[in-house]
């Protein structure tokens, strides 16, 4: 059986690039090429600034100056790397449609088929395809028969290609994505072909113990990851909707969760209350699952499945709603602080964070928003928010990227954290107080800010999931 030397990963996104750069470290035997579309990206992986790289994940910019030029390489080379490589991971990004059959609940294929026509011309000799994008079940067929439909008509430049498809998802978080990858909880590898599910095995060995390596066939590989998403999720809007109740009856959600979570049948993690969950994989993978279960006529397990993204919607609005009612049921003319604006702490991602419908619903109600944020780019919010909204009452621009805590608190009426960045834990309190219009308040969706210092000072607090 041959051995794998040469690896090429198309999509130098969240996925391929941290996946990538730690299979590059554990791996020196390998020699990785990371390919993207993407000039500008590419680019930004080989800056020598290291603070420049795409994306920015806690302990990456060691391990790609580690590696990176060692045996780890970034470029826009997909014919070259492609034809060289034994082992091509797919990790090209799969949106949700939004037009055509499916539009607003199926995934979007067209990268996936655009990387296996290329990879059906370029590729030489016995070739592992590895799909790492989470995928609609029974993608890999759909793959398989590209690349197989290309061997017949003999479009392959090479006609002893000879391909072999596996599945093999990735379950890291952003945030923790390398140290995910160093130590995941599992390894899961779908597919038929036992020579291929070897190798790919053998690479994993290399720092993963045998017995966390799962083996499946394809499908129940590709659909576990949809699913292990969906509990993920449920349990995020299960924890809400608690929220919304415990607020109502005097119980207090951080108790609730402690005392549930001992319960080692339900397990104490994913069980904090929040603006609801973001992200790009959540909602995506859910849509997914809903659409598949209709494909199928499984309208109850569909409908069961909407009901996690509607309580997800509904969490959003209910705080939007809750805080302007707290502010004399108005914010026009108001200004109000924004305490992070990714969809978790420690990533520069915004993609599907609460923030977004959360600053427009504030937005449509004609107030300021004072946004702070350690890694999100003001550019990054430009894309979302728009560059020249302009408040009608006041003229001015209606929201501002400011750079520090004091700017983003000065002469505001209210402080609203919606992402868990761990420097929003040590406030000293006092200051931010006197710097804010009175009556100041603090609304804390993530239960993280200093609750008896803030207590010292006159600043209201509303903290989710707890009724005062
Ligand atoms: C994406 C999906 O969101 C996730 O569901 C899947 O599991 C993996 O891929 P992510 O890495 O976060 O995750 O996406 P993104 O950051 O958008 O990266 C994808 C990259 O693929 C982009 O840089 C894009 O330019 C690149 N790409 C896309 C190609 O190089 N070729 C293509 O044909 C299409
Ligand atoms: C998720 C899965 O965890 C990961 O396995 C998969 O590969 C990709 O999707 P990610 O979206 O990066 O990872 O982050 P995750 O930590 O799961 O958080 C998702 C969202 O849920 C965030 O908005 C987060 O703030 C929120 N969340 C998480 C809560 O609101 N409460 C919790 O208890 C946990």
């Amino acid at each position: 059986m041959k051995k794998i030397k040469n690896v090429c990963c198309i999509g130098a996104g969240y996925v391929g690039g941290p996946t990538m750069a730690v299979l590059a470290d554990k791996c020196p035997h390998l020699e990785i090429h990371v390919v993207d579309i993407n000039k500008t990206r590419i680019k930004a992986w080989n800056d020598n600034d290291l603070s420049k790289l795409p994306i920015f994940e806690p302990g990456l910019e060691k391990i790609i100056k580690k590696r990176r030029n060692h045996n780890l390489f970034f470029s826009s080379e997909v014919k070259k790397n492609i034809r060289k490589a034994e082992m091509i991971f797919i990790s090209v990004n799969t949106p949700t449609k939004t037009k055509g059959i499916g539009a607003g609940f199926a995934s979007d294929l067209r990268w996936i088929e655009s990387c296996a026509r290329q990879i059906a011309e370029y590729a030489e000799g016995y070739t592992i395809i590895v799909e790492k994008s989470t995928l609609p079940v029974r993608t890999a067929e759909k793959i398989k028969s590209i690349l197989n439909s290309s061997l017949k008509a003999n479009n392959s430049q090479n006609i002893n290609a000879q391909f072999s498809v596996l599945s093999n998802p990735e379950f890291l978080a952003e945030g923790t994505a390398i140290n995910d990858l160093i130590n995941p909880d599992r390894i899961l590898i779908g597919g038929d072909d036992d020579d291929a599910i070897k190798l790919l095995e053998d690479i994993y060995s290399n720092w993963i113990e045998k017995d966390k390596i799962l083996k499946t066939n394809i499908w129940s590989s590709e659909l576990s990851k949809l699913i292990a998403n969906a509990f993920l999720a449920q349990r995020i809007s299960s924890i809400n909707s608690v929220s919304a109740l415990c607020e109502k009856t005097g119980a207090n959600v951080l108790e609730v969760s402690k005392a549930i979570g001992m319960d080692k049948r339900i397990g104490e993690k994913f069980l904090n209350a929040g603006p609801g969950f973001g992200g790009s994989c959540f909602k995506k993978d859910i849509l997914n699952l809903i659409y598949i279960s209709e494909f199928y006529g499984l309208k109850e397990v569909a409908d069961y499945w909407k009901s996690v993204l509607d309580i997800n919607y509904w969490q959003q609005n209910r705080i939007s709603s809750l805080i302007i009612e707290k502010l004399f049921g108005t914010i026009a003319g108001k200004k109000i602080s924004i305490f992070g604006f990714a969809f978790k702490s420690n990533t520069n991602d915004t993609r599907e964070s609460p923030a977004i419908n959360i600053c427009k619903n504030f937005l449509n109600e004609g107030c300021e928003l004072l946004i702070y944020d350690p890694k999100v780019t003001e550019q990054e919010i430009v894309s979302i928010l728009g560059s020249n909204n302009l408040n009608l009452d006041t003229n001015k621009r209606n929201w501002h990227k400011l750079d520090t805590i004091i700017e983003a608190v000065t002469n505001a009426d209210a402080i609203v954290v919606l992402t868990e960045w761990e420097e929003f834990k040590n406030i000293n309190w006092d200051i931010i107080y006197s710097l804010m219009r009175k009556p100041a308040w603090i609304f804390d969706t993530r239960n993280i800010c200093n609750k008896e210092e803030i207590e010292k000072t006159d600043i209201n607090l509303w903290q989710v999931g707890i009724s005062k």
